[in-house]
Parts: C-alpha cells; sequence; structure tokens
C-alpha cells in the first residue's frame, strides 16, 4: 500500500462556527491504482488532497506512506518523504514563470543537485508528452494544455510512487482534458504509478479504477450513490 489514510477528522473554524470538512475518512491507495473523486465544490476534496499530501495536517487520524506513519517523521523526513515518493499536480499549474519548461521540471531535483542521470529523464519525459521541442520555452509562451503536461513531468521527475492532482481539468476544454486523462493512464500503465485525482467532470472520473465521491466528510464508492 502506497498511501493509507486512516480515521481523518478536519475541520476549520469560521468565526464561533466549526465546520467539519473530513469526518473519519478512511482511503487505502495501492500501487497502480487510479482513484478519482468527485464531490461538489466546498465538499473538502482540495483539503483530502492536501492532507494526503502532508501539505496539511488532519486533526485526528494517521496518514501512511509505503507503511510508514507520518507522525513519527521529523520536518526534514517528511519533506525528503514527499519529494522522493509523492507528486503534485494541481488546476493552476503553478509554474514558475521566470523558469523554462525545462527548468520548471527540474526543479525537484535541485534538492540533491541535478544530476545527469535526471537530465536523461527529463528528456526521455519531454518526449515521452511531445513537448520537446517545447522544452525551452517559457510557461506564457505555452497553452494552458502544454502547461499542465509540464506540471505533470514536473510531478514525475522524481519518479513518485503516487501522483495527487487537485482537479486537474478544471481550465482545460474537453480535448486537453481527454489529453490529459490518456496521459495519467498513459502513465499508469507504462511506469505503474498511482493517482488520486479530484474532477468534478464524470468523463474524467471515469478513468479510474476506482471512483469514489466525497459526501458528509467520507468516501463513498460512486457506484453506490
Ligand atoms: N483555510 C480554511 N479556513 C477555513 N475554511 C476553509 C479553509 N480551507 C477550506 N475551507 C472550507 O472547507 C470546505 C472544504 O474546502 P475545499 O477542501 O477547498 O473543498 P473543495 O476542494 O471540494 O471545493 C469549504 O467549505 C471551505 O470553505
Ligand atoms: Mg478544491
Amino acid at each position: 500500500m502506497i498511501l493509507e489514510a486512516k480515521h481523518i477528522y478536519k475541520s476549520y473554524q469560521n468565526g464561533v462556527k466549526n465546520l467539519p470538512v473530513l469526518v473519519d475518512l478512511n482511503l487505502d491507495v495501492p500501487r497502480g491504482d487510479i482513484v478519482t473523486i468527485m464531490g461538489p465544490s466546498g465538499s473538502g476534496k482540495s483539503t483530502l488532497l492536501n492532507i494526503i499530501g502532508t501539505l496539511d495536517s488532519a486533526d485526528a487520524g494517521e496518514i501512511f506512506i509505503n507503511g510508514k506513519s507520518i507522525a513519527v517523521m521529523s520536518d526534514d523526513e517528511l519533506a525528503r518523504v514527499r519529494n522522493a515518493h509523492l507528486g503534485f499536480v494541481f488546476q493552476f499549474h503553478h509554474l514558475l514563470s521566470e523558469f523554462t519548461a525545462w527548468e520548471n521540471v527540474l526543479l525537484p531535483t535541485r534538492l540533491w543537485r541535478t544530476k545527469e542521470s535526471k537530465k536523461e529523464r527529463a528528456e526521455e519525459l519531454f518526449e515521452y508528452v511531445g513537448l520537446i521541442d517545447r522544452k525551452d520555452h517559457f510557461p506564457s509562451q505555452l497553452s494552458g494544455g502544454e502547461r499542465l503536461r509540464v506540471a505533470v513531468l514536473r510531478a514525475l521527475i522524481n519518479n513518485p510512487d503516487l501522483v495527487l492532482a487537485d482537479e486537474p481539468t478544471g481550465n482545460l476544454d474537453v480535448e486537453n482534458a481527454r489529453r490529459l486523462m490518456d496521459l495519467f493512464v498513459q502513465i499508469r500503465d507504462d511506469f505503474n504509478q498511482a493517482f488520486v485525482i479530484t474532477t468534478h467532470n464524470p468523463d474524467v472520473a471515469a478513468i479510474g479504477n476506482r471512483r469514489l465521491i466525497l459526501v458528509n466528510g467520507g468516501l463513498k464508492n460512486a457506484e453506490d450513490v
């Protein structure tokens, strides 16, 4: 199991009101799974991804990454685990505008200084998504779909076990959304990486081999709702 989230609780304090967002939520993600999570706006999808991505902490519950509880990790260790095992793709791609596509993809490797092997992998990845001739473009010189594909490469450069994608197709037209989903499935088939993808779009959700819905703070099988 790459990820286990057990009995996760999270609420936000809005003034005097306590807003429960995640309530005794459980999720297991084995290698090679594509898990899609639907849910209305405000249901807690981003909150959930941030918590399983260790970017935010739960009020209660446990997260295990590759069988190891993150509760016992130091900040340094957690940063290392995040960098080595998790990749992130967000709706707003968060590419750094002053860096080229190539540099953006190699950013997560800086931690250990970029090795030749990483540059070779980056080269392969750019080929893989058909963007090798765009690698020296700045984000402003790329289309929305191309920027997202670059963001996907950045998420993949350290060969993570699990890619977390928060409404990645939110800003894409149907054609580009389809292309991004095909890419996710192809990556899973080729590298056996796992994905957790949140989405509003039923067509995107359909690519999951496990399709879940976030309702009342918990996850249910989409087929049962
Ligand atoms: N930092 C925060 N402080 C207070 N409330 C928040 C915060 N972040 C999210 N929320 C609230 O938590 C709920 C879930 O938000 P979110 O996880 O962003 O939902 P989704 O991604 O499904 O749209 C929403 O009602 C939102 O207003
Ligand atoms: Mg969200």
